[in-house]
């Protein structure tokens, strides 16, 4: 049996289609979840999905995954603009990780515009809404079949 990928989401995304959903849009975390499992699994791949609140969760989970996953997706929410921490875990990890952004983060408030993890991350999806989540998915198909 194949290693699964870990699907990380920072604070407040348990609130997606919720919160602020002029920004986020109106589908949840378990709508993202049920979908891209689907996904993945017409691509022999098995998703296991996390979310916290807590920065030392998602590291954790990080940490975890360098033995247990194939590849990381990772939306840090707002510790993308602050986390060198998480940033520092996902540089230990030696197999493919993408970061999503259900929003545009560049055309928002400038403290937005830089993510620290996009200078580990192997692809950045942004603005695509939580379809970016299905993006990231296919590429993480195409990645870990050309062996990387
Ligand atoms: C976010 C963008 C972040 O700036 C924000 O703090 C979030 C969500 C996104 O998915 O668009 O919580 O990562």
């Amino acid at each position: 049996m194949s290693k699964p990928i870990y699907v990380i989401n920072g604070p407040n995304l348990n609130l997606l289609g919720h919160r602020e959903p002029e920004i986020y849009g109106h589908e949840t975390l378990g709508d993202v979840e049920r979908t891209c499992a689907d996904l993945a699994r017409h691509h022999q791949l098995e998703l296991r999905f996390f979310q916290s609140n807590a920065e030392h969760e998602l590291i954790d989970w990080i940490q975890e995954a360098r033995e247990a996953a194939a590849g990381i997706i990772i939306n840090p929410a707002a510790y993308s603009h602050t986390s060198i921490a998480i940033l520092d875990a996902l540089r230990a990890c030696s197999f493919p990780v993408l970061e999503v952004h259900v929003s545009n983060i560049h055309q928002r408030e400038p403290f937005r515009h830089h993510s620290h993890m996009s200078a580990r991350a192997d692809g950045v999806i942004v603005g695509c809404g939580t379809q970016g989540y299905e993006l990231a998915v296919l590429r993480m198909a195409r990645l870990l079949s050309a062996g990387r």
